[in-house]
């Protein structure tokens, strides 16, 4: 009986050291896909600024972001994606989960934690599936502010209300936490 039980125990220890090992591996690729991502779709929105302003660069935003992450999605063979409490396109409310996470990076931050390091990883069980989460705070920069800020010109915000009728992504200032990078990965 007792051999039993030790066994049963080195087995459980067994156990939470790989997931242990899982969960730090998959953090370091999650964030390697979301760096990715990122610079995919800042290079996009920086070139279509670049060619026509804002209004050229809200189709690149509106028609690039989900190929963009479709093709990193395939690639690592997981789920990327960005959400926020005030999301622009209904297509990127959180799920009830997130939705939780982006309340806690609020008060991380508001205790003073810097928000280009906000971050948070966790195994969860779905319909008795192991599943890997994550998320990474996106932080408002100057760049954002045509798009998401307070002034928004009245030719931007035009195009917006009509791609856009219940767009929530304004008001937004340098240093506000935009929304976050998602992503969720089944463990085998
Ligand atoms: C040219 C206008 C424009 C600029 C500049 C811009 N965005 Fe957006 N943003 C959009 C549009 C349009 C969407 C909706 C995309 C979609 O339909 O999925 C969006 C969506 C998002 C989303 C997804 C959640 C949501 O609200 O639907 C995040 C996060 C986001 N933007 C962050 C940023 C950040 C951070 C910057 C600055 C680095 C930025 N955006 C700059 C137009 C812009």
């Amino acid at each position: 009986m007792r051999k039993i039980l030790i066994l049963l125990m080195m087995f459980n220890f067994c156990l939470s050291l790989s997931y242990a090992a899982t969960e730090q591996e998959m953090m370091i690729e999650s964030k390697q896909a979301i760096k990715d991502f990122a610079g995919k779709l800042k290079a996009r929105l920086m070139e279509g600024m670049a060619k026509g302003g804002p209004v050229t660069a809200i189709q690149i935003c509106n028609q690039v972001a989900e190929d963009i992450a479709k093709e990193v999605s395939e690639k690592q063979g997981w789920k990327i994606s960005r959400t926020s409490l005030k999301p622009r396109n209904a297509k990127n409310t959180p799920d009830a989960w997130e939705k939780s996470v982006l309340q806690s990076f609020k008060k991380r931050q508001l205790a003073g934690e810097d928000i280009s390091k906000i971050d948070h990883a966790e195994i969860l069980q779905d319909n008795g599936q192991s599943v890997f989460r994550y998320m990474k705070a996106i932080p408002t920069q100057g760049l954002c502010l045509s798009c998401h800020g307070e002034k928004i010109p009245p030719d931007v915000s035009e195009k917006l209300r009509q791609l856009y009728p219940e767009d929530k992504a304004k008001g937004f200032k340098v240093g506000d936490i935009r929304g976050a990078f998602s992503i969720v990965r089944e463990i085998k």
